[in-house]
Formats: C-alpha cells, sequence, structure tokens
C-alpha cells in the first residue's frame, strides 16, 4: 500500500516537475544569513511569508504592481514576491554591496523583473565605510513610478534625519493613490520596565537612550552605535508622513516586539501610508 502510495506521488512529480516552486540558489547560504541575525531556515521564511501577506493586507498589492523596496538586505521578502508579481516589477536598492552581488548573481539572472541597486550609504551598524549621506540621498528611481514602497526593518535601522528624507524621496517615487509600508519600533507601544518575552527580550531591544535633539520622540538602544536599532514615537512619524505630504491611512499596527497587544499581525509595528 505505502509503496504504491509512493509510486504514485513521485510519477505525479516526474510529471509536473514544477511542483517543485522552491529555488534553494535564492536562498543565502548561513554565513551570509547569519548577516542579517538569522540562524533558523524557518525563521528566514516566516518573516518572508509576513510580509507577503504585510503587502497584500496593506499595501494592496496585485500580480500587476511596480514595487520598490528600501533596504532590500539579501532577498528575503523578494522570495515570495516572485510568484505574486507576475505581470509586474520589483526594484530594491541596498547600502550592504555583498547583499547587492548576491542578488545580482541569483535572484537578478532568475528573475530579470527583480531588479536590485547598491548604493554605499553610510549606516553606523551595517554600512560604517559609506560615503554618501541618506539624508539627502535620491532614490536613483524616477517620479510617480512605483504603486508599493516599502521598507521591512529598516527605519529600525535609520536615524530621523535620514527617515524625514525618505519620506520625501517616498513620495516623489509613489505613483498617486500609491501606498508605502513601513515597519517601525514604536515607542509609543514600548514600556521600559515591562518584562518582553520572545527573542525581543534582549537588551538590544532596550529603547532607553535619548537622541540629538529629538527628546522623546525618539531613542536608540546602544549609545556606541547609534542604528544599530532605533524608535520612533507615532509622532514623529507622523509629522515626518505630512511634511512628505503622504496620509497615514490607520492607526499603527502593534507587532508582538513589545508585548503591548494581545493580538498582533507580524513582528513590529506596521505604518501604513498613502499618497493622494
Ligand atoms: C534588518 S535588515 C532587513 C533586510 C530586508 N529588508 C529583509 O527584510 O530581509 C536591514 C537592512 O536595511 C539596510 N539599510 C540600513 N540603512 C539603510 C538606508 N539608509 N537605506 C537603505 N537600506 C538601509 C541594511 O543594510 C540592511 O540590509
Amino acid at each position: 500500500m505505502l509503496k504504491k502510495l509512493l509510486d504514485g506521488a513521485l510519477t505525479k512529480l516526474t510529471r509536473y516537475p514544477s511542483w517543485v516552486a522552491y529555488e534553494p540558489h535564492l536562498i543565502p547560504p548561513p554565513a551570509l544569513m547569519r548577516e542579517e541575525g538569522i540562524t533558523v531556515l524557518e525563521e528566514w521564511f516566516r518573516w518572508a511569508e509576513e510580509w507577503s501577506f504585510l503587502l497584500r493586507i496593506y499595501g494592496g498589492i496585485t500580480k500587476r504592481s511596480h514595487v520598490l523596496e528600501i533596504g532590500c538586505g539579501l532577498g528575503r521578502t523578494a522570495f515570495p514576491l516572485r510568484f505574486i508579481l507576475s505581470e509586474g516589477a520589483y526594484n530594491g536598492f541596498e547600502i550592504c554591496k555583498y547583499k547587492i552581488d548576491f542578488l545580482q548573481k541569483t535572484f537578478h539572472k532568475a528573475h530579470p523583473r527583480f531588479n536590485f541597486v547598491w548604493a554605499n550609504i553610510h549606516n553606523t551598524y551595517y554600512n560604517p565605510q559609506g560615503n554618501i549621506q541618506a539624508s539627502n540621498y535620491k532614490f536613483p528611481y524616477v517620479d510617480n513610478s512605483f504603486d508599493v514602497v516599502y521598507a521591512a526593518s529598516v527605519f529600525t535601522h535609520m536615524l530621523p534625519d535620514i527617515a524625514e528624507n525618505y519620506f520625501k524621496e517616498t513620495a516623489r517615487v509613489l505613483k498617486p493613490n500609491g501606498r508605502a509600508v513601513f515597519s517601525f519600533f514604536i515607542l509609543d507601544f514600548y514600556q521600559p520596565k515591562k518584562e518582553r518575552s520572545s527573542g525581543f527580550a534582549r537588551s538590544g531591544f532596550n529603547f532607553d537612550h535619548p537622541y540629538g535633539s529629538f527628546g522623546s520622540e525618539f531613542s536608540i538602544a546602544n549609545p556606541d552605535n547609534p542604528e544599530e536599532m532605533t524608535a520612533y514615537k507615532k509622532s514623529l512619524i507622523q509629522k515626518y508622513a505630512a511634511a512628505a505630504g503622504l496620509a497615514l491611512v490607520q492607526e499603527p499596527v502593534p507587532g508582538f516586539w513589545s508585548d503591548s497587544s494581545a493580538t498582533w499581525v507580524g513582528a513590529q509595528d506596521i505604518v501604513v501610508l498613502k499618497k493622494p
């Protein structure tokens, strides 16, 4: 009986080889993944699927969408989009050269509608040698060219003057009615003395240090390396959205990192913006 079942399954697999959608060469080797803080393969895919879901629900992504990812890393969230965007296109830019080298060699070759660009932007944690200031960086895309712009755990490593510029640049490259989906650690959800569960219990997520002239509106976790982990008050995000001409579609959606909400959708807090 078992043999018959196995034979049947094998015959089907041989007849339908495309049933195996998984493309192992698009998955970075463990050493590269560890650079992204990931040591468990399952977590790699869990985050990827979380973002494909967030983009469908909050970004309104369709198979024809033109999408920009800010800080695309090693293509973790691009991975599930390669079948969703069957008639659309994806662009990602990133500040670590080795990540873009990996993606151009693997992902772009297999899926030419997915394009990846390197910008040697300075970041105290990810690219301390970078020679481009992000606070006046112009995204390398023309005006009104994307339906959706997203950043998965990138504003969580960014200082406020850069976030302010990135909101303006997002507004510039979004088409009218286009949406932005950004994840943040939002200070309004952070409870300094509360014991957190999960991987977020670490002191690396204790946003207890003010930075610059931002008072209570912005905090960092490590004063020796400001962009290792950053957190914003909702009021500062609202200020930057308004200055960029973007509207908040809804209240930020709390993630499970802060343990402040009984229910959650993803790990980090989600901000959804719209260009009128
Ligand atoms: C936590 S990783 C997330 C990577 C990717 N978004 C993902 O979900 O797998 C943060 C990424 O943001 C990139 N990054 C940091 N500052 C940036 C900036 N100013 N512009 C673009 N990317 C930036 C880092 O190099 C890093 O790859």
